[in-house]
């Protein structure tokens, strides 16, 4: 089937930029996104590209090209499904946080509200494609959804997960390692329907690179991807605490092993921790899957990884404690960074929130400053906690415009998120404008040892024994 008219549920940091590079790559398609929320697809449509809802290097770019032409952005839901012959879903999936599986399991809601409309919008067969990250057998529930509420029209179910990396998702998106589309591979319908979302992907992507599995190979293999990448961070984390007893560097120990073929180099840099929206709560759900299989073993083996990181946030905000000579309270901390990583502003699961949360049960007080993450933004991640009062949040940590005021008069400055330009900043000036010993805690190694010793920092940095 050649697919002419393509709508997306959810416009977020996947539907957004996977939609956009669809739209761009695909002149001859019209894709629509459509989202509940009214705020968002208004910044969508907005003409200050600056303030595109997703921040990712190159995407304002695509939407200036494409938006208007053959990309559109809307919150009429009903008309899009109605119009589209493929529908991908991309809503949102957290983990629960009530009832059965609460803190463990995904959410499924927004997905059955999405199927439930599709069933009762729909007058002619669809396609729906997975394309936010599901546990695996979602499909068999999808389905068993849109037959028994639809109006008797025929809807073929693909899984379509999404690999792109947030900060470089552009690039990920026109040069994907793979696409994966799972399938039903029974029947002649389902595979005809696979064939159609593959003729899209090979307007831009070598056929080779477009891999076809049934639906539950699909499915797993987004969680199984999610898990493995975790772990190689928890993995590097947990040999970062060695280093610091034993006087090794972890920056060393991970080239010398990432140039083994059979290891790789990516994904070894230590840190503060890994976020975003996705590690965390992709391996809860697929610990809560082994689990639900009785398979204890294994779900304890995957929640290890969860278990790393929480610790590596934790030892990073006990050993700025200890180094402040046990107290950090009614001190100034700096923060550099509040993003999950660089080139993005998503904060969902950063590790800057928790370590910020330890701090302030201290009773520092925190100056952050991040260059693409709003104010009200680290305001609702703190108050998502429940910690303390909104009030004494506001109190106890302000948002800054620039790097020098976030670190003026501080005792000690903490980096958070690897953003590049930290390392073209005068930190002679920096120094000078602080309290004396003047430290500095690297959370993410971006730092030169020898120039921040030379200006005269006592400085941290994670991984690194003396
Ligand atoms: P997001 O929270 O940025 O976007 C989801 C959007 O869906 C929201 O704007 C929400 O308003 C909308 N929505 C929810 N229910 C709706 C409904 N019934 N009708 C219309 N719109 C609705 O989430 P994000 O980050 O885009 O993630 C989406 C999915 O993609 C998740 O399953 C996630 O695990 C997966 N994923 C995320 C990646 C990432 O880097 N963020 C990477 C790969 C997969």
């Amino acid at each position: 089937m050649n697919i002419k008219n393509i709508c997306c549920i959810g416009a977020g940091y996947v539907g957004g930029p996977t939609m956009a590079v669809i739209a761009k790559q695909c002149p001859n398609i019209k894709v629509t996104i459509v989202d509940i929320n009214e705020a968002r697809i208004a910044a969508w449509n907005s003409n200050n590209f600056d303030a595109l809802p997703v921040f990712e290097p190159g995407l304002a770019e695509i939407v200036k090209e494409t938006r208007g032409r053959n990309l559109f952005f809307s919150t009429d839901v009903n008309k899009a499904i109605d119009e589209a012959e493929m529908i991908f879903i991309s809503v949102n999936t957290p983990t629960k946080t009530y009832g059965k599986g609460k803190g463990m399991a995904a959410d499924l809601k927004y997905i059955e509200l999405c199927a439930r409309q599709i069933a009762q919008v729909a007058k002619e067969d669809k396609i729906v494609v997975e394309k936010s990250t599901l546990p695996v057998r979602t499909a068999s529930a999808i389905k068993s959804i849109l037959d028994n509420t639809g109006n008797g029209v025929q809807f073929q179910i693909l899984s379509n997960p999404e690999f792109l990396a947030e900060g470089t998702a552009v690039q990920d998106l026109l040069f994907p390692d793979r696409v994966l589309i799972g399938g039903d591979t029974a029947t002649n319908e389902g595979q005809k329907a696979v064939q159609s979302l593959v003729e899209i992907y090979t307007n831009w992507i070598p056929k080779a690179q477009v891999l076809t599995t049934n639906l539950w190979s699909s499915e797993l293999s987004k969680l199984t991807a999610n898990a493995f990448l975790a772990q190689r961070v928890s993995s590097i984390n947990a040999m970062s605490e060695i280093c610091e007893k034993t006087g090794a560097d972890v920056r060393e120990v991970s080239k010398a092993i990432g140039m083994d073929s059979r290891i790789g180099s990516k994904f070894l840099n230590a840190s503060v921790g890994f976020g975003g929206s996705c590690f965390q709560k992709d391996i809860l759900n697929l610990v809560y899957i082994a689990k639900s299989y009785g398979l204890d073993e294994v779900a304890d083996y995957w929640e290890q990884v969860i278990i790393m990181n929480e610790h590596q946030k934790n030892r990073f905000s006990d050993n700025i404690v200890k180094t402040l000579y046990n107290t950090v309270s009614g001190k100034n901390i700096a923060f550099l960074g509040w993003a999950f990583k660089k080139d993005t502003n998503d904060t969902r699961e950063s590790p800057a929130i928790k370590v910020a949360d330890n701090l302030l049960n201290e009773q520092a007080l925190i100056s952050v400053f991040d260059p693409k993450v709003v104010e009200e933004r680290i305001y609702a991640d703190l108050e998502y906690l429940n910690s303390r009062d909104p009030q004494e949040n506001r109190t106890l940590l302000s948002v800054k415009k620039d790097q020098y005021q976030a670190c003026h008069n501080v005792h000690a400055v903490a980096i958070l998120t690897e953003w590049d330009v930290f390392k073209t900043y005068d930190w002679q000036k920096i120094y000078n404008g602080m309290q004396k010993p003047a430290f500095i805690f690297d959370g993410r190694g971006v730092l030169d040892k020898t120039l921040m010793e030379t200006i005269g920092f006592t400085y941290y940095k994670i991984g690194s024994g003396n």
